[in-house]
């Protein structure tokens, strides 16, 4: 589908769990700050959606809301254009997740695969929560409430937009209507950023991340540190290019495509060591990072203005999801303030 033949209507978010990374940066937020300027574009910070597995931590999520809305701020999300909200403060959703919750098996649920994983990696002691397991049919509320029809996402929600579609047919089919839109997944052109340590995805849980909001020498640090090509011992021995993790974050941040390519024969020759290879992802990285340090630094000085702008759009949000929360209501013969 090409995205620019319509009018889309565009919702993502992130759950506020931990500070955004450069991860984020690459495989999402600049994604966001380029299609605000084409599209309606709503972007959740889903607290409800942390709290199903961190629900005896709550002032976890708390802390992060605006950790999460500082870093969507420094990278460009522009609250003018792009409705930035909290899902608690938009109570439609949750009304909207109690009446899908009549469309889905509990096995529908348990196959989903990404829930499936997930419950692999927490290891609920006491059993899983029942808010946890039902979490797809709430995210598929946050979508259908906007009548998103694009959602950005990472192959790890690819589930999610499917149990959404399955909702938004079943609801449509058993009350003969259209009201709800079938979202279609946006999937990012860019590879997923590695971590430092080379093993998979940057990620908080596998502290192989380097923050938004990272100091120049924290930075400095973790590249230093950053896995290479461990049989790459001195310049001059070949090295690999893939699977470097130096390398995948030199073809993200890099605008010298030419100079890459040149640098990556280097390195597959030999002669090209990890120093001068760190130093000039360092010289491309850290730019970039001051801009977004100093425009977060600014955010964050005034965390009550921040605040106000997620409940501003909160707000805005409400108006939008209340209008779809009605048109269902009406399509389920739930309309008992009209006469007749
Ligand atoms: N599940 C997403 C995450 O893990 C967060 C999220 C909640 C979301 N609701 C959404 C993403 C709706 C896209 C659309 O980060």
């Amino acid at each position: 589908m090409s995205i620019h033949s319509a009018n889309h209507i565009i919702l993502t978010g992130d759950r506020p769990t931990g500070p955004l990374h450069l991860g984020h940066l690459v495989g999402s937020l600049r994604g966001r700050v380029r299609l605000q300027h084409e599209f309606r574009q709503f972007c959740i910070i889903a607290d409800m959606q942390a709290l199903t597995d961190n629900a005896g931590n709550p002032e976890k999520i708390r802390s992060n809301i605006l950790e999460v809305a500082f870093d969507y701020l420094a990278a460009g999300i522009d609250p003018k254009i792009t409705t930035i909200f909290i899902q608690s403060l938009v109570p439609e959703l949750s009304e909207l997740t109690m009446y899908y919750l009549n469309l889905v098996t509990v096995s529908r649920l348990q196959r989903n695969p990404t829930v499936k994983d997930e419950i692999r990696l927490r290891r609920f002691a006491r059993g899983i929560p029942v808010g946890f397991l039902c979490y797809p049919v709430s995210q598929a509320a946050d979508i259908t409430a906007f009548k998103a029809d694009l959602v950005p996402v990472g192959s790890d929600q690819l589930p999610m937009i499917e149990q959404t579609t399955e909702i938004v047919r079943s609801f449509n089919r058993s009350h003969n209507c259209s009201v709800l839109v079938e979202p279609k997944p946006l999937l990012s052109s860019v590879p997923r950023l590695p971590g430092t340590d080379g093993k998979g995805k940057m990620s908080k849980s596998l502290d192989n991340a380097i923050y938004l909001s990272d100091t120049v020498d924290v930075v400095h640090d973790k590249v230093k540190k950053m896995y290479t090509d461990p049989s790459h011992l001195r310049p001059e021995d070949p090295g690999t290019v893939e699977g470097n993790p130096v390398f995948a974050y030199l073809d993200a941040f890099d605008p010298d495509k030419a100079g890459l390519d040149a640098m990556k024969a280097h390195y597959r020759h030999g002669g090209l060591g990890d120093t001068a290879l760190k130093r000039r992802l360092l010289d491309v990285l850290l730019p970039e990072l001051d801009t977004i340090r100093e425009r977060r630094r600014l955010f964050a000085r005034d965390p009550a203005q921040v605040m106000g702008i997620l409940r501003e759009g909160s707000r805005a949000a409400r108006t939008v999801a209340a209008q779809t929360l009605e048109e269902v209501r009406k399509a389920m013969q739930l309309d008992y303030s009209s006469t007749n």
